[in-house]
């Protein structure tokens, strides 16, 4: 199932897990959005065929959701049943932090053999250098920020500029970077707007006349932040939400390539009695993680990135 937030990259991991699993003689049922359609029983056979053509895909075909009566122990016993009538004998979750977590809870409820793949835009996840579909989305808020960029640097103007991340900053501070954004706010680190309007009057002074803020959608509402810097320094300011956008198109070869094979990995630790885990990515090398440690262990962002904003900035 794939579940939580789609995220690109999740039609290939869907077709990682069911290559792989019909590869070594097992049967594979696809349930459509999320935990919950386990407890409706909408669930698709997956034939090699039902996964052709997906891999460069947004989105996920087999839907998501994210389930409220999930969350209660009623629901998940009603999910057991129904993966009881079915004779499903184990679980691959492809999502993030919410849906993994219902994996892990749901494993250790009913001793249920459960392998998770960390799909999320935001790469708040533990246990993997990169989530599937953070690359994409990176990309495709850079895409959109490389043509504000024109228009701000035609028009004279500072363009406040809101990514997604949840709680996280994850996407603001990769964006910020490839973009050369002259400042990035972030959650986890605290921020002065007056600092911020300090240095776009310094860089004004040295003749810079455009400039692009980064705020990740945790930290502060980009529409606060441009209100605060056109009053504070009286230059002409505009924002911009990126919003959902930053979880649709096509997803990059990195996020195919890493679906893939996390897809095919999780399959195959299934099958060869694995479970509660999580499939990740060190480096090149694919790695396993108890859901235990994925789930309570803080990924946090590197330090010298967010200097490397304000050093490159100058
Ligand atoms: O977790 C992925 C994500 O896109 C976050 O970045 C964002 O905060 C959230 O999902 C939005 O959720 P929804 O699609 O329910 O509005």
């Amino acid at each position: 199932m794939t579940s939580g937030g789609d995220s690109p990259g999740m039609n290939a991991a869907v077709r990682g897990v069911v290559r792989a699993a019909l590869g070594r003689g097992s049967e594979v049922t696809g349930y459509l959005h999320g935990w919950q359609g386990v407890i409706d029983r909408e669930s698709m056979d997956m034939s090699s065929k039902s996964v052709g053509g997906i891999i460069y895909q947004g989105g996920t075909i087999l839907r998501t959701a994210r389930s409220a009566v999930f969350r209660t122990p009623e629901g998940r016993q009603e999910a057991r049943q129904s993966l009881h009538e079915s004779g499903i004998e184990g679980l691959v979750v492809i999502g993030g932090d919410g849906s993994l977590t219902g994996a892990r809870i749901f494993g250790e409820e009913f001793e249920f053999p459960v392998v998770g793949v960390p799909g999320s835009i935001d790469n708040d996840i533990a246990g993997t250098d990169f989530s599937i579909g953070f690359d994409t989305a990176v990309n495709t808020a850079l895409g959109a920020i490389d043509k504000v960029r024109d228009t701000a640097y035609s028009h004279e103007r500072v363009f406040v500029i809101e990514v997604m991340g949840r709680a996280n900053g994850f996407i603001a501070l990769e964006v910020a970077l490839a973009c050369g954004a002259e400042a990035v706010i972030v959650p986890e680190v605290p921020y002065s707007l007056l600092e911020i309007c300090d240095n776009l009057r310094k860089m004004h002074k040295k003749g810079k006349r455009s400039s692009i803020i980064v705020v990740a959608e945790g930290a502060a509402r980009a529409s606060d932040i441009k209100d605060f810097i056109q009053s504070n320094t009286g230059f002409e300011a505009r924002y911009l939400v990126l919003g959902h956008m930053q979880r649709g198109g096509s997803p990059t070869a990195f996020d195919r390539v890493l679906a893939l094979r996390l897809g095919a990995m999780a399959a195959n630790r299934l099958l060869s009695g694995f479970r509660s885990e999580m499939v990740g990515v060190d480096g090149e090398k694919l790695v396993s993680h108890p859901l235990s440690y994925v789930l309570s262990t803080e990924r946090t962002i590197d330090p010298e990135k967010l200097l490397l904003v304000d050093v490159m900035a100058q």
